[in-house]
């Protein structure tokens, strides 16, 4: 009988975070601090999750966002837990919330704060109460410029000024997936020391998948190019290896987590009903198409690579097609 070796984590997030940190002899320390806190935050909300049931925290809150949808108590306590450490961070001058309608000083970001941050608290919300996994997304850019303090028009860059993305999913395990421009890396947290340690180092995305990820109830407001994509998907074609599985989650973090690591793709497409789709750009598309594209895939908007998109309204709607390169491509080569 083998016994479970005592394992010594070696390679926790926080030293990762310091040993990138040192191959920029210049950096100054804030961003690391940043992903700290934002780590730390993402520890809480992991908390949360699992004990809303029996804390009083399930349900509905009884108000709706600025996105119209209806907000639970998770998604404020989320929102809470992310304004108070980030906004007491120092680093950060604004913050952008899916859960509020205008961006947020932060509580001690001084003029010399040199980051503006964007998050969705809390993804997959339509999940909460049924034990199926959700998570946390961030965007973090740098200002446009130090000369003044954080102004709007710094979460008005393109996804290539991105300086770090990343994504936490809350399931069976809690894991954090994030970049700072030198490839992806997963991390797993370990309750027992309260530390997220390096268990995906230098994620790449297979070539291709054998799963598609879409919300099949909206087929009838797709345009033709989502219906023929997703008809060659589901057909017999050996050849070309379909039919694919269809898994389809409702929570985007845990759908695109899994097409990540084992290829495959994802579409919340603009419709009939929804001209943008349904996704948010700044917190949702965004830093899950500056991840995707570390690991080797991509990620468009149906015309354009969502990176190259620069926003001009905090809570833009974009049209989100992203995964494995050869399925994107698919996708993009039926475009009429
Ligand atoms: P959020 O809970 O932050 O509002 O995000 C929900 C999103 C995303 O997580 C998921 O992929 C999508 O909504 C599901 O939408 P449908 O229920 O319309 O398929
Ligand atoms: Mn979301
Ligand atoms: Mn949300």
């Amino acid at each position: 009988m083998t016994t479970l070796q005592p394992c010594v984590p070696t390679s926790t997030l926080t030293r990762f975070i310091l040993q990138q940190e040192r191959r920029f002899p210049s950096a100054s320390g804030e961003l690391s601090d940043l992903l700290n806190s934002i780590s730390l935050g993402t520890k809480m909300i992991a908390q949360l999750v699992a004990t809303a049931g029996f804390r009083g925290l399930q349900g509905y809150t009884g108000k709706t966002n600025v996105q119209g949808e209806a907000t639970q108590k998770l998604d404020e306590e989320s929102d809470k837990i992310l304004h108070e450490l980030l906004g007491s961070s120092g680093h950060f001058g604004l913050l952008v919330s899916e859960e509020r309608d205008t961006v947020q000083v932060a509580s001690e970001g001084t003029a010399h704060a040199k980051y503006v941050v964007a998050f969705d608290p809390l993804d997959g919300s339509s999940n909460l109460g049924s034990n199926i996994p959700v998570g946390t997304i961030f965007s973090i850019w740098r200002k446009r410029s130090n000369a003044r303090p954080a102004a709007i028009e710094d979460f008005y860059q393109s996804g290539r000024n991105l300086v770090a993305a990343g994504y936490t999913v809350y399931g069976a395990k809690t894991s954090f997936v994030y970049s700072s421009g030198q490839g992806v890396h997963g991390f797993t947290l370990d309750p027992t020391i309260g530390e997220f340690i390096l268990t995906e180092e230098e994620i790449r995305s297979p070539e291709r998948g054998k799963t598609y990820s879409v919300n099949e109830g909206n087929a009838l407001a797709w345009d033709a190019q989502v219906g023929d994509f997703v008809a060659q998907l589901k057909s017999e074609d050996k050849k070309r290896g379909t039919p694919y599985a269809a898994r389809y989650v409702g929570s985007l973090v845990a759908d695109f987590d899994r097409n990540l690591k084992r290829g495959g793709v994802f579409l919340y497409p603009a419709d009939k009903k929804n001209a943008n789709g349904k996704l948010r750009l700044l917190y949702e598309c965004m830093p899950l198409a500056y991840i995707a594209e570390q690991a080797g895939g991509r990620a468009i908007d149906g015309k354009r690579n969502v990176l190259d998109i620069v926003p001009s309204d905090i809570h833009e709607r974009c049209p989100f097609i992203v995964g494995s390169k050869y399925e994107v491509d698919w996708f993009e080569s039926l475009r009429r």
